[in-house]
């Protein structure tokens, strides 16, 4: 059977957005087309992720149903690759026994390899080698996008950290930097299709270059990036508080397409949990950054992912947390319940926490920073805000939808033809996900390409 179309299910961080993306280009370039519907495809590929074990129950989940396809069509071509792939091999196999193949994230580059491989087999193709291929390769950047104006460009694989509950530096391997022409090139190559923004996208952004020494450190690669012609917005995640260096912050001063937004997951507010969670910085000393973030550039938006409940936080910590919140109002949070993960030294831990008292932490830090981020969103209320538009909005037919330089999301109406732009949006109502805005007849000249916050006239 010759594979025509075929479908991808993407779990998981922006980095397996990415490699999604990186698979649909080679699977193009050999022939391939992409479909809507599991159902029709010829390869059916789910990239998945192990962070927490929510998303991997989602994987069987979705393996439990395509059973179904692969009982009705025993030809179409079954694939789990990411993050789980590399965590379970052998054992998904074990768990599925008619899956085709299994491929960890080194080995994003081979899938066309794999494919013709369990095409001659009746056996699953396992590839968990973790030989590191850092360099995506000169793969037609352009053809993915889909119109869009906002592009992701991975700058390094894996992570070195090792905090003791995150089973990243064992699924996606040591931290190795891509060369910073490849980078340069690969903006510019999405710039020339289209594209506005540009995320930079790694475990740790801020320990770029260090540790293969291509001399070129993350500041560097932000200025030569941010000299690209044509580029609006440059935004990175994610950042490791403790590599947030001075040189890094001054950026935000510095590069006129730098976005005023910088996510710095912090977990905890107590400085004993974060010395357990290997974390490297305490409260005290991230309160300190955000401070200098704040004294560089004064409308900055922070955000942040704090875990509830890891072993050992007790009532203490979690208020200090809670406190933590109070003191950053973080315009953003990601929250979640502390998640065992096989293997890892926090798995191994004393005094693990309830899970109902997991949940209850969380609904309370949830509640918390809603309320937080709802303030915030009413101050915008009466601004004018520079707004790159991505497309429609899912609200309704003229509805537009698009983010602020802070990183906020607007819907507000107007002409499809407007998608791609940066248009001054008034800002009349909001919510605490989002903002809703309208066109104005006339607002003031916003100053800089990113504007500041305006009245508008
Ligand atoms: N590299 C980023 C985080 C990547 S994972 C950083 O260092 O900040 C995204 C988020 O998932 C983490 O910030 C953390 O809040 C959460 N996370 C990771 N492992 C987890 C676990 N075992 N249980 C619960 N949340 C976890
Ligand atoms: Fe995981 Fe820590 Fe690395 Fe982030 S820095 S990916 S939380 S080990
Ligand atoms: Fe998940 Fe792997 Fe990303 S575990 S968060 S998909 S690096």
């Amino acid at each position: 059977m010759k594979i025509k179309r075929f479908y991808i299910i993407t779990m998981g961080c922006q980095m397996n957005v990415y490699d999604s993306g990186q698979m649909e280009r080679l699977l193009a370039s050999e022939g391939y087309v992409p479909c809507g519907e599991a159902e029709e495809a010829d390869l059916i590929i789910i990239n998945t992720c192990a962070i927490r074990e929510k998303p991997e129950h989602k994987v069987h989940s979705h393996l439990g149903r395509l059973v179904r396809i692969k009982k009705k069509r025993p030809d179409v071509v079954i694939a789990v690759g990411g993050c789980v792939a590399q965590h379970e091999g052998q054992h998904l196999v074990k768990r599925w026994p008619w899956l085709d193949i299994v491929f960890g994230p080194f080995a994003v580059r081979r899938l066309p390899e794999l494919v013709a491989e369990a095409l001659r087999r009746d056996r699953c193709v396992v590839d968990i080698d973790t030989n590191a291929e850092a360099e995506p390769g000169e793969i037609a950047p352009a053809a993915f996008q889909r119109g869009s104006p906002t592009g992701f460009v991975t700058i390094m694989q894996g992570c070195d950290n090792y905090c003791t509950y995150c089973i990243v530096p064992y699924v996606r391997g040591r931290e190795v930097s891509r060369r910073p022409e490849r980078i340069v090139s690969e903006v510019e190559h999405l710039v020339a299709s289209g594209v506005k923004e540009v995320t930079l996208l790694g475990q740790n952004v801020n320990s770029y270059g260090m540790t293969n020494g291509h001399e070129s450190t993350f500041p560097e690669l932000l200025t030569a990036v941010n000299r690209v012609k044509g580029l609006k917005r440059l935004r990175f995640t994610t950042s490791h508080p403790k590599d947030l260096s001075e040189g890094l912050i001054a950026c935000f001063d510095g590069l006129d397409t730098l976005a005023p937004h910088i996510h710095l997951p912090v977990q905890s507010g107590s400085t004993r949990i974060l010395k357990r969670m290997n974390r490297g910085y305490s409260c005290e000393g991230y309160l300190k950054k955000i401070d200098s973030l704040r004294r560089v550039r004064s409308d900055i938006a922070i955000t942040s992912d704090i875990i509830v409940g890891f072993p050992g936080e007790d009532d203490k910590a979690f208020r200090e947390t809670l406190d933590l919140l109070q003191a950053v109002e973080f315009d953003n949070l990601f929250s979640f319940k502390y998640s065992d993960r096989k293997g890892v030294p926090a798995s191994r831990f004393s005094h693990k926490v309830e899970e109902n008292e997991k949940e209850d932490r969380l609904a309370r830090l949830q509640e918390l920073q809603r309320a937080i981020t709802l303030r915030k969103h009413q101050a915008l209320v009466g601004t004018c805000q520079k707004v790159l538009v991505e497309g429609r909005s899912k609200r309704g037919r003229d509805q537009l939808t698009g983010h602020t330089p802070c990183n906020k999301t607007v819907n507000f109406s107007g002409a499809a033809s407007e998608v791609g732009g940066i248009v001054p949006v008034m800002i009349t109502a909001a919510f605490s996900h989002s903002l809703r805005g309208e066109m104005p007849r006339r607002c003031e000249r916003l100053p800089g390409p990113q504007g500041g916050v305006l009245h508008a006239a």
